[in-house]
């Protein structure tokens, strides 16, 4: 098996042990899953673990819920992000369309001058970003809302292929989350991404279960199980974890 290249820890408890140690550094995954299968306690678990176990900065874009939800909501699981940004170890960006100011709906001229969002302005806002405090990992929370301002796929294709090879140089790992069913029709960033992993959130009988699958994980050797997963008050952990052989 290949060790050579280094790896960068989920932060999920049980997963890394499924990926053969960790994700490739500098590389994009995708983290796909319907609405509510937890991406978004998958991305910003990432990013807690990695400033405080593994003193790696990281960044959070969002496209969906405001900032102070999303901290507010962190508080369920024990993670206190307002102090790890007073620290400079996150940083939160807040990249919706549409914001609310003193109850009349605007767009953010700084960053929507027109009615799409330039892939050049994201791409600036992620480096600056990144240069900011060091950062070495980052979530687009949701890669789907951005995709959706873009009829031209072709365009969408370039920019975001442009956008992941200028975080790959700068040595960031990045995982973009994206809302999928089963059904759906194949989104983009299954392709352009370096790995997918899939988190489902299905009825059994009378109850619902949360698992997770590793779809694609490009130079790593990995399990192809559908493992179940728990979301409880520590975040996300693999139920019964597997060393892989
Ligand atoms: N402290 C908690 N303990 C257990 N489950 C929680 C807790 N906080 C949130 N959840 C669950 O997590 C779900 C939200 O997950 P989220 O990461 O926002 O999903 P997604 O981003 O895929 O829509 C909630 O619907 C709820 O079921
Ligand atoms: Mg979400």
């Amino acid at each position: 098996m290949d060790s050579t290249y280094s790896k960068v820890k989920t932060g999920i408890p049980g997963l890394d042990s499924v990926i053969s140690g960790g994700m490739k550094s500098g590389r994009a995954v995708t983290v796909s899953g319907p609405p509510g299968s937890g991406k978004t306690t998958f991305g910003l678990q990432y990013l807690y673990s990695g400033a405080t176990d593994f003193d790696e900065p990281g960044v959070y874009i969002t496209m969906a819920q405001n900032i102070e939800e999303v901290k507010n909501d962190c508080k369920s699981y024990g993670w206190d992000f307002d102090n790890l940004i007073s620290q400079d170890k996150i940083l939160m960006i807040d990249a919706r369309p549409f914001k609310i100011h003193d109850d009349t709906i605007g767009k953010d001229d700084s960053l929507y001058r027109g009615e799409q969002l330039p892939f050049e302005h994201l791409t600036k806002l992620l480096l600056s970003s990144i240069k900011r405090i060091e950062a070495k990992r980052i979530v687009i929370d949701s890669i789907t809302i951005l995709a959706m301002q873009y009829h031209d796929k072709f365009y969408m294709r370039q920019g975001l292929q442009g956008m992941l090879q200028a975080l790959e140089n700068f040595g960031v790992t990045s995982l973009l989350l994206s809302e999928y069913s089963e059904n759906d029709e194949i989104p983009l960033e299954w392709f352009v991404t370096s790995g997918i992993i899939q988190l489902r959130h299905t009825r059994v009988e009378d109850t619902m279960e949360r698992t997770i699958q590793i779809l694609k994980m490009r130079g790593i050797k990995h399990s192809e199980q559908i493992h179940p997963i728990n979301l409880d008050s520590d975040g996300l952990h693999l139920l019964h974890p597997r060393l892989m052989p």
